[in-house]
């Protein structure tokens, strides 16, 4: 910024002018926040990214036409001041330079605003819809400005560690092919070859693998990622992942170069210690403990399997879900006997969202007796049974689903985050990292009626476990992590199939035919014919690092310029219709539903 357009040179960024300058000249520029006008004295806070800055402009001190330039200043005008710093006669502590002031001299108004249409001001409570096709307004506010700049901080942190421990940032196409992520994709259309599209990558899985083939090593990059699926909270159609590939390694490599990293990021980003190594759970075990295979583990309320005790038990809804394959498994909300029964139906709600037929209760008075919904079904010796295999003492309230475990797992994991949040059980300034190991290779998808991967088609079965592929494929665990904080999960990779052999009875178990496999990932498996080396990865969630460490309810918080649900952007009006011209340019034709 040249002296000749503003007639100024900025000296400083508001925080910037502190103590150590008082008595010297400093040019400040940015937006005017709030005036205060008290007769020949006008108070003026001043705001740029840094922060806040008072101005003082006293009638004395300007000439005739300042002062009345200075009455005109409104909310958002953008200004440059020239003046003197001095203490202040009223301290301020709530800001940064609250001890000090500047008494203008000179003033230039460098562009007016109109009233913006919501105070730009920390914690709005204006409507995000409004907020984000104002977007840049929004901007402004000092929260998202914090957000915006933990990010950048944080992305610097991570390129800092990677490249001391070796790995090249290198890029990948984002015009590329169908990538093996299983949401839907983002299809580009081609005008040079009519009728054939592009696929905006879901991840670079496929290029990362094939940078190990060339033999680069070690790879990273912070990188757009696209998945045309259903938004929520910590989903956007357009995130960014930390994306990282490694040859020659196993599970632990990955994993202790990965404690690493979040070690260095955390301690320089917001000052603090992680301790290491983070916990590992296995796949079986999260689940079994935590109903969940993204456990939030700052809290305990862990779920007990009591199949055993209550497999003959006379009560049928218990024994049926056990003859049938399931299992019957209960929490014990301590000391909550004495929530009311609208409390406990409320519960029971929460159970039935997520799938279970009703969640059976048991609460155990101050005075030892007993109220149940099941208990008459049942002799006194299973009911104490049960007791003792919960762990139930006088105060606590049991609480039970009985079906098969995938819906036992999801009722009681998510009727444990409840309870946890109602008791408030959660400590929010906690950094509970774990690492989930040993997840099933493959799924049963009932709708395809068949085997699908859980991660992606080129990840590695245990060793222990590669025989099964044949024989049961749906026992095979997987050299595949995740890595999960708080109840959130931030990340996950896998050891990747390397060897011909495993690739073709992967392929088999998904029931892709060897043409089938060829036509959608021939390029990658010609690849491995020319000496490929183990390797394996790993990718974080960017944006839910960042929702993480800054708090934030939403992943839309630490995102510049997010999308809303619908996958729409307000302020630009994204995604939007397109010429005739361009169509026939592409050879495409709406229908006329959609014209
Ligand atoms: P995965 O599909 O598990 O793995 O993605 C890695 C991480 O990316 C984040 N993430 C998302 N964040 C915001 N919005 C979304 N729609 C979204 N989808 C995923 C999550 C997730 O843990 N190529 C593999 C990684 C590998 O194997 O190396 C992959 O993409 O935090
Ligand atoms: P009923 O015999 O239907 O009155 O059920 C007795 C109790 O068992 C009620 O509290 C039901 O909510 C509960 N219940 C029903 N199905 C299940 C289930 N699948 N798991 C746990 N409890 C259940």
């Amino acid at each position: 910024m040249g002296e000749s357009m503003l007639g100024l040179k900025r000296s400083h960024y508001c925080t910037q002018v502190n103590e150590s300058l008082i008595g010297q000249e400093v040019v400040v520029m940015g937006w005017v926040l709030k005036r205060r006008n008290l007769g020949s004295l006008i108070f003026i806070d001043l705001r740029d990214r840094t922060g806040i800055l008072q101005i003082v402009f006293d009638e004395k001190d300007l000439n005739a036409n300042d002062f009345s330039k200075v009455e005109s200043l409104r909310s958002e005008f953008v200004i440059a001041v020239k003046g003197l710093v001095r203490n202040r006669e009223s301290i301020n502590p709530n800001l940064a330079t609250g001890m000090i002031e500047v008494v203008a001299k000179e003033l230039r108004i460098l562009s007016e605003a109109e009233t913006p249409p919501f105070a730009i001001e920390e914690g709005s409570s204006v409507k995000e819809d409004l907020r984000l096709k104002y977007r840049y307004l929004d901007l402004r506010r000092p929260d998202l400005q914090r957000n915006l700049m933990l990010r950048h901080k944080v992305a610097q942190s991570v390129r800092k560690f990677l490249d001391s421990e070796g790995f090249l940032e290198i890029e990948t196409p984002m015009l590329a092919r169908s990538t093996p992520e299983g949401a839907r994709d983002y299809l580009v259309p081609s005008r040079i070859h009519k009728g054939s599209f592009y696929a905006l990558p879901q991840s670079p899985q496929t290029f990362k693998q094939l940078l190990m083939v060339s033999g680069f090593d070690k790879y990273f990059q912070i990188v757009k990622c696209f998945r045309d699926e259903d938004l929520r909270a910590d989903r956007q159609p357009e995130f960014t992942q930390i994306d990282m590939e490694l040859s020659f390694v196993d599970v632990d490599d990955v994993i202790d170069v990965n404690e690493r990293l979040l070690k260095t990021v955390f301690k320089e980003a917001l000052g603090i210690d992680i301790p290491l190594p983070i916990p590992r759970l296995t796949y079986q075990e999260a689940m079994d403990r935590f109903g969940s295979d993204k456990p939030d583990i700052r809290f305990g309320l862990e779920l007990v399997d009591i199949s055993d005790v209550v497999q003959d038990c006379g009560f049928k809804v218990f024994e049926e879900a056990i003859a049938n394959g399931g299992s019957v498994r209960g929490i014990n909300a301590k000391n909550c006997a004495n929530f009311s029964r609208k409390q406990i139906d409320a519960l029971v709600e929460v159970g039935k969202t997520y799938g279970a037929k009703g969640i059976a209760w048991l609460a155990i008075g101050e005075d030892g007796t007993i109220k149940s919904t099941f208990t008459k079904f049942l002799s006194e010796e299973i009911c104490q049974e049960i007791i003792k295999a919960m762990d139930g003492q006088k105060g606590d309230l049991l609480l039970f689903c009985a079906d098969k475990n995938s819906v036992v797992y999801d009722a009681l994991g998510n009727l444990r985050l409840e309870i946890a949040k109602r008791l408030n059980l959660i400590n929010k300034n906690e950094y509970s990292f774990v690492w989930v190991t040993e997840f099933p290779l493959l799924e049963w998808d009932e709708e395809e009626n068949r085997y699908v991967a859980k991660h992606h088609p080129f990840t590695m079965p245990m060793d222990e476990d590669i025989e099964l592929l044949n024989t049961d494929p749906g026992k095979v665990r997987a050299k595949a992590y995740d890595i999960c904080l708080n109840g959130v999960e931030l990340g996950g990779g896998s050891i990747r199939i390397y060897r011909k052999d495993i690739q073709e009875k992967m392929f088999n178990a998904l029931g892709f035919t060897k043409e089938a496999a060829y036509e959608n990932f021939g390029f990658l498996l010609n690849a491995f014919k020319y000496g490929v080396p183990p390797h394996g990865g790993l990718a974080y969630g960017f944006d839910r690092m960042i929702m993480l460490m800054t708090q934030a309810d939403s992943i839309r918080d630490v995102i510049a310029f997010p999308k809303v649900k619908d996958a729409s952007c307000p302020m630009t009006d994204a995604p939007g219709k397109v010429t005739e011209q361009q169509l026939d340019e592409l050879g495409l034709k709406l229908d006329e539903n959609n014209e």
